[in-house]
C-alpha cells in the first residue's frame, strides 16, 4: 500500500558541482530505469533551461537547481496536475521556513512581491500514451544579493535572502520541499487532484483576474477563471468566449 511508504523522494541523490543542466542528467538516469524519487542536485549549471526555451540564470552555491524523478501512473494529459501540485510544495516549504508568504502565478511561477523566486519545469518521458517518467526541474533564488542577478532579471526577479533580509538553508528547504512533495504527492495518488487544486487555488493570484497569456505564436487577453480538473487554465476573453489555455506565459 502506498499510504506507508513514506521515503523516497530524495533518498536516491544525486549530487553534482557543476552541470549543463540537471534535467539533462535526469534524462538519462530516468531512461537507464533510476528508481522513483531519485534527485540530482547541482551547485550550478552552465546551461541551465527554463521554460519556453529560455536560459535559467544558475550561479554557484546560491540557489537549488534540481530534478526529481516521478513515475505516476496517470494518463498524459494530466502530467500538468504534478507541475501544480509541484508548486504547492515548494510554497509551503517557503513558507514554513521563513514565513515569507509567497503566490503562484499560472502555471508555475512562484513570486514574492510580483518578482519570480522560483520557476518549474516539467518534462515527460512517455511511450505511446503511457509516461514512463515525469522529470521535474526546481530553479529556486535562494541566497542571491541583487547584483548577483543579471541586469535585465533584477526587476523581475528575487531572491529568498532579498526577500528576508537573512541567508536560508538551502538544504533546510531542500529537505521541506520533499517532505511536502512526497505528502501531497501519495495524497494525490490517493484521491486524486481535488485536494491539490483547492490547496493551489489557496495560493494563486492570477485567478479573477484580466490577464494577458501568450504563447510562442499567439495571445490572449481576458479573465482567468480558474483551472480545470487537469490542471487547464480557463479564460473568458472580452467577447465572452471560453479558452483553454494549456502553456502559456501570463502577463497580470
Ligand atoms: C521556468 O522557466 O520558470 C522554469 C525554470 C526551471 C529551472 C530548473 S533549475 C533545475 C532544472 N534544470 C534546468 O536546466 N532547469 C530546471
Amino acid at each position: 500500500r502506498l499510504g506507508l511508504k513514506t521515503n523516497f523522494i530524495g533518498k536516491n541523490v544525486h549530487y553534482e558541482e557543476s552541470v549543463e543542466s540537471t534535467q539533462k542528467i535526469a534524462h538519462r538516469l530516468a531512461y537507464d530505469n533510476a528508481p522513483e524519487g531519485t534527485v540530482i542536485i547541482a551547485e550550478e549549471q552552465v546551461a541551465g533551461r527554463g521554460r519556453m526555451d529560455r536560459k535559467w540564470h544558475s550561479p554557484k552555491y546560491t540557489g537549488i537547481w534540481m530534478s526529481i524523478i516521478l513515475r505516476p501512473n496517470i494518463p498524459l494529459p494530466k502530467a500538468p496536475q504534478l507541475t501544480l501540485l509541484t508548486a504547492v510544495a515548494i510554497v509551503q516549504a517557503i513558507e514554513d521556513l521563513t514565513g515569507l508568504l509567497p503566490e503562484i502565478k499560472w502555471p508555475n511561477d512562484i513570486l514574492i512581491r510580483g518578482k519570480k523566486v522560483t520557476g518549474i519545469l516539467t518534462e515527460l518521458e512517455a511511450e505511446a500514451d503511457r509516461i514512463n517518467s515525469i522529470i521535474i526541474g526546481i530553479g529556486m533564488n535562494v541566497n542571491q544579493t541583487r547584483e548577483d542577478f543579471p541586469v535585465e532579471l533584477q526587476e523581475i526577479a528575487t531572491s529568498l535572502f532579498i526577500e528576508k533580509g537573512e541567508k536560508v538553508s538551502r538544504s533546510d528547504l531542500i529537505k521541506g520541499i520533499f517532505r511536502n512533495l512526497e505528502k501531497l504527492y501519495l495524497l494525490y495518488l490517493e484521491e486524486g487532484f481535488l485536494p491539490i487544486k483547492f490547496l493551489w487555488e489557496g495560493y494563486a493570484i492570477s485567478i479573477g483576474r484580466k490577464i494577458t497569456a501568450r504563447t510562442l505564436s499567439n495571445s490572449i487577453t481576458g479573465t482567468a477563471k480558474g483551472i480545470t480538473d487537469d490542471g487547464v487554465l480557463i479564460m473568458v476573453d472580452d467577447h465572452g468566449k471560453t479558452h483553454h489555455v494549456y502553456s502559456a506565459d501570463i502577463e497580470l
